[in-house]
């Protein structure tokens, strides 16, 4: 088994799927590695760290693709780039399309090429070391508290000094998941005053062992978590007294993390202009839900708006901002994934597992590398 390994096109990636630590687990179990040269090099892993782990490097994409079963990428390839795949390979990516309607399964499909979406697996136990938005998300919200941290004009944590006390800041982060956890811990250890809100009443003791302070909400009803610990969607009355809850908690916040997000369906929004405008200037508000709607009405992907002195952030990629330790998560979500895969040498695509099944885009007849 050939697997791929691409340098990625997207101006702002600066992830690689495949690191050089993975490329050794994946040559141990039989199959042949090719990156395409400077693959990692924005991640800081170099070239010649994945010949030493076993793999060859290649100057060209059409070399690298040379024969290839498997083709291994953080982002979906362009139309172009899916044209140049070779013909019945296996596709391994983030395949979420920005616009509809999406060219690429008709592509793939005509290429006889299966494509597996990493946004797609399952959220049961046994998958979860394959689950790259899970790593990712963890990435994200790590760096959304140190950039809101050095957005802000103030101090994050309380400080006595010569020239007097500080008060700390207040950090309020929406959406209490992987990436949300993950903010309220880093805010912490900056020192900032943490609250936190979800609509999983599960999730409270989770924010609490963090040392965040849950904002209840009489929104919460016993059913607001759906199959795999997904948050269900709210009802519009519900919405409403969300939307309560948290315009009465908001004014005295100096920034805001939102992660709120329901699987396959457009972000909730939670976070009106009048409560943005009800912030003191200066405030930040850093909407990691961006990519999907935005959990702030004025959410713009990936620009900064600003309102009477309050600056709301969209970033859509903030995991490829700290693109050596989130490469190495992702490529140690695929590897696993590829690993489950692998048998005697080669890749059966199974419809009967579970995983296969939940992530399979464009089943290719009998797919089989
Ligand atoms: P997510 O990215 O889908 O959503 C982020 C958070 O937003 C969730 O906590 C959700 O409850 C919350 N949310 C949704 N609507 C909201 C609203 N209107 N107001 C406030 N908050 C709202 O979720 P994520 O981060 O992927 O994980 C959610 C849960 O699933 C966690 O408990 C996590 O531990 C669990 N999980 C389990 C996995 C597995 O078993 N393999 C893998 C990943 C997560």
């Amino acid at each position: 088994l050939r697997i791929a390994v691409l340098v990625e096109t997207p101006p702002d990636e600066h992830r690689v799927a495949v690191v050089p630590e993975s490329v050794a687990r994946l040559i141990a179990a039989g199959a042949e590695v090719r990156v395409q040269r400077g693959a990692g090099a924005a991640a800081r892993f170099p070239d010649t760290a994945y010949e030493a782990a076993g793999a060859t490097v290649h100057d060209g994409a059409a070399e690298v693709l040379d024969g290839a079963g498997v083709v291994a990428r953080v982002r979906r390839p362009s139309e172009v780039e899916a044209r140049a795949l070779p013909e019945g390979s296996i596709l391994v990516c983030l395949m979420q399309a920005r616009a509809q309607p999406d060219p690429l399964p008709t592509i793939l499909a005509e290429r006889r090429i299966s494509a597996l979406a990493l946004e797609r697996v399952p959220r049961i136990t046994r998958a979860q070391a394959m689950d790259v938005l899970s790593s990712q998300s963890t990435v994200a919200g790590y760096k959304a508290a140190l950039v809101g941290a050095a957005e802000l004009d103030r101090f994050l944590p309380m400080l006595t000094t010569a020239a007097g006390a500080i008060a700390p800041a207040r950090v309020f982060v929406i959406g209490a998941g992987v990436a949300g956890l993950q903010a309220i811990a880093t805010a912490r250890r900056l020192g900032a005053v943490v609250s936190a809100f979800d609509v999983r009443a599960a999730a409270a003791e989770q924010v609490q062992s963090l040392g965040a302070t849950f904002v209840a909400s009489q929104a919460i009803a016993p059913d607001a978590e759906a199959a795999g610990g997904y948050a269900a969607e709210q009802s519009g009355d519900e919405q409403e007294r969300t939307r309560r809850t948290l315009a009465d908690h908001i004014p005295n916040m100096d920034l805001v993390i939102t992660t709120a997000q329901i699987p396959g369906k457009p972000a909730p929004s939670l976070i009106t202009r009048d409560m943005v405008i009800s912030m003191k200037p200066g405030s930040v508000i850093i909407d990691l839900a961006a990519e999907s709607g935005g959990n702030c009405e004025m959410t713009k992907p990936d620009q900064t708006v600003e309102e009477v002195g309050v600056r709301v952030m969209g970033p859509t990629n903030l995991a490829a901002t700290v693109p050596f330790h989130a490469s190495q998560m992702f490529s140690r979500n695929v590897a696993t994934l590829l690993l489950h895969l692998m048998s005697d040498g080669g890749i059966e695509l199974d419809p009967d597992d579970e995983i296969v099944a939940a992530m399979l885009v464009n089943p290719a007849a009998g797919a089989a590398a």
